[in-house]
């Protein structure tokens, strides 16, 4: 098909090259050297939104890879634009769902670092079991950290926050640990905004025992 008759998505697709992780097989656990030909250590950020976050440590850490995971079509797109403008070669995004990949696609023990920056909070009762944290995912997460690796978790939504304090308590092979304030991890737009209002913002970080 030419350019001139390639449907948005086609497009997207030729241009985003090498920043769209798409696995050949979905039901098949990947092996690292598919995701990156660079074996450096992975840091991955689960529902990584406008990609803020993820391009900032990218482009602050070259010698470190990292694999953003996000299901809405129009913000992957964002994502793979930004990594292929700004020639990033340790930075891929997936569009696929958080659970699913450190479930079933990534090799297990893979990760140094996950962060998890703002997941959605699901706020009414009924839709709670759409959280992202729930017992199962503490042990996808438990299964993709390398020994002593760390999870970083962010919120602004206290009740949200209560509800991971509880699963991450129940969550077995976790210790957590002392986050001091970090001036330079990176704040996205969704934290500036609420750190503008003065709102608080309310941090777990964990490591795999
Ligand atoms: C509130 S935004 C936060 C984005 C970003 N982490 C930040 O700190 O600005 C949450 C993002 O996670 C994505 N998301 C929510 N649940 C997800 C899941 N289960 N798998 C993949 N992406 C998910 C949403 O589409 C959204 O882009």
């Amino acid at each position: 098909m030419s350019n001139a008759t390639q449907d948005p998505h086609s497009a997207f697709l030729a241009a985003a090259g090498h920043a769209l992780w798409q696995p050949a097989d979905h039901v098949r656990r990947a092996q690292m050297s598919d995701i990156f030909s660079r074996p450096v250590p992975l840091e991955i950020d689960f529902g990584c939104g406008d990609g803020s976050f993820i391009l900032a440590m990218a482009e602050r850490f070259p010698d470190r890879n990292f694999l953003g995971t996000e299901r809405m079509l129009g913000r992957v797109e964002k994502v793979s634009r930004a990594i292929a403008r700004r020639g990033l070669t340790n930075c891929r995004v997936i569009r696929l769902e958080s659970n699913y990949v450190a479930k079933w696609l990534l090799p297990v023990a893979c990760a140094a670092t996950v962060h998890v920056g703002f997941p959605d909070p699901w706020p009414k009762r009924h839709h709670h079991a759409r959280r992202l944290f729930q017992d199962d995912f503490m042990v996808s997460l438990h299964q993709v950290l390398a020994p002593g690796a760390e999870v970083r978790i962010k919120t602004d939504d206290q009740p949200y926050f209560l509800w991971i304090e509880k699963v991450i308590a129940r969550a077995k092979g976790f210790e957590r640990i002392e986050w001091p304030e970090e001036p330079d991890y990176p704040k996205t737009d969704f934290e500036q905004h609420f750190v503008a209002q003065g709102l608080p913002i309310y941090r777990a970080r964990l490591r795999k025992i």
